[in-house]
C-alpha cells in the first residue's frame, strides 16, 4: 500500500472506533452527545491516529492493539480544538470546514463536550480489551497520554500561548510553547505505540522519542505558515487568526523563510533519528514530509 493510503486506512479505521465509542445521539443527555459526535466525526486528518498505527508497523505490531491509543489522543485534540475556538481563547467560528461547537450548540455545551472527550479518552484506555494486556504497560501508555495533555503539555502550553498575546516571545520561548500546546500530543501518539511493544530496545524508544519531538514541533510550525499564506477554504478555518488575536507565531517573529527552513531542518532531524529502522518505518518517514508540505 502506499503511504498516502495508508494515511485514508488509518483514518477510517479510527473513525469506525470513535464511532464505537462515542455515546450514542439517541441516549441522553442527547444535546451534550450530539455535540460530542459532532466534534469529532466526519473531518479532521486525524494525523494523531496514523502516527499511533505508523509507529506500531514500525515496531510489527498488530493494529487491533493500537485502535485503542489512535482513538484516545484523537480525542483529547478533538477536545482540545473545540476549547481552543471557545470565545474565551481563540474565538474562532470555523473549524473542519464546519461551524466550531460552541457556534453549532452554545458555550456551555462546547465546554462539557471538552470534559467528557477528555475522560472518554483515558476511559478507554483504562478498558479496552485489544490493547496490550501487561498492566504496566497499559498504565504507562495512560500516563503518557495523561501527561502530554496536562500542564507539561498541551494545556500548559495553551496557558503559555493565552500569555504571549500582544507580545514578541524569543523564538526559544516560542518553541517551547509549540512543544508544549501542540507537539507534546502528537510526541505521545508516537510514544503510546512504542509503549504497546514488549520490551522494545532502547535505542528504538530513543529514536521514536527524537522523531515524535521534531515532527510535534514541526506541525505547529507548519500551522503558523498555514496561518499566513494557507487557504481558508482548503484549511477549513480562518486564515490570519494569529494576527487577529496578536498572537506570536513562527513567521511573524522570524519571517517565512525562516520558518520554511526550521521545518526542513527538523524533516531532516525526524529522518536522521528513524536510521535505524529499516523499510518498515517508510510510512512514519513519508509522513514527517507531508506534514511538512502540507496545505490543510
Ligand atoms: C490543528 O490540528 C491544531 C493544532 C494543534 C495545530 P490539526 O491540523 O491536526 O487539525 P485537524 O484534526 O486536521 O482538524
Ligand atoms: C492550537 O493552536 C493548539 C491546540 C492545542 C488546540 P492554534 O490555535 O494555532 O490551532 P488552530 O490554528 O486554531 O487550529
Ligand atoms: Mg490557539
Ligand atoms: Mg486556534
Ligand atoms: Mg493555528
Amino acid at each position: 500500500m502506499k503511504p498516502e493510503e495508508r494515511l485514508a486506512a488509518s483514518g477510517v479505521r479510527v473513525e469506525r472506533c470513535l464511532e464505537r465509542w462515542l455515546p450514542v445521539a439517541s441516549a441522553e443527555p442527547r444535546r451534550l452527545h450530539e455535540a460530542m459526535r459532532y466534534a469529532v466525526l466526519g473531518g479532521g486528518k486525524r494525523v494523531r491516529p496514523a502516527l499511533v498505527y505508523f509507529t506500531g508497523a514500525a515496531l510489527g505490531l498488530p493494529e487491533t492493539r493500537l485502535d485503542g491509543p489512535a482513538a484516545a489522543v484523537e480525542l483529547i485534540h478533538a477536545y482540545s480544538l473545540v476549547h481552543d475556538d471557545l470565545p474565551a481563547m481563540d474565538d474562532d467560528d470555523l473549524r473542519r470546514g464546519r461551524p466550531t461547537c460552541h457556534r453549532a450548540y452554545d458555550e456551555a455545551t462546547a465546554i462539557l463536550v471538552g470534559d467528557a472527550l477528555q475522560v472518554l479518552a483515558l476511559e478507554i484506555l483504562a478498558v479496552d480489551p485489544e490493547m496490550v494486556r501487561n498492566p504496566a504497560q497499559r498504565l504507562e501508555i495512560i500516563r503518557l497520554l495523561a501527561r502530554a495533555s496536562g500542564t507539561a503539555g498541551m494545556a500548559g502550553g495553551q496557558a503559555v500561548d493565552l500569555e504571549a498575546a500582544g507580545q514578541t516571545l524569543p523564538i526559544a520561548a516560542l518553541e517551547r510553547m509549540h512543544r508544549l500546546k501542540t507537539g507534546a500530543l502528537i510526541h505521545a501518539s508516537v510514544m503510546m505505540a512504542a509503549a504497546s511493544a514488549d520490551g522494545l530496545d532502547a535505542s528504538f524508544t530513543a529514536a521514536l522519542d527524537t522523531y515524535g519531538a521534531a515532527i510535534g514541533l514541526a506541525f505547529q510550525i507548519q500551522d503558523d505558515i498555514l496561518d499566513v499564506e494557507g487557504d481558508a477554504d482548503v484549511l477549513g478555518k480562518r486564515t490570519q487568526a494569529d494576527a487577529a488575536r496578536a498572537k506570536p507565531n513562527y513567521p511573524s517573529i522570524v519571517g517565512l523563510p525562516e520558518a520554511k527552513a526550521r521545518l526542513r531542518e527538523l524533516h531532516d532531524e525526524a529522518l536522521e533519528a528513524l536510521a535505524v529502522f529499516g523499510a518498515e518505518a517508510e510510512a512514519l518517514r513519508w509522513l514527517s514530509g507531508w506534514l511538512t508540505e502540507r496545505r490543510h
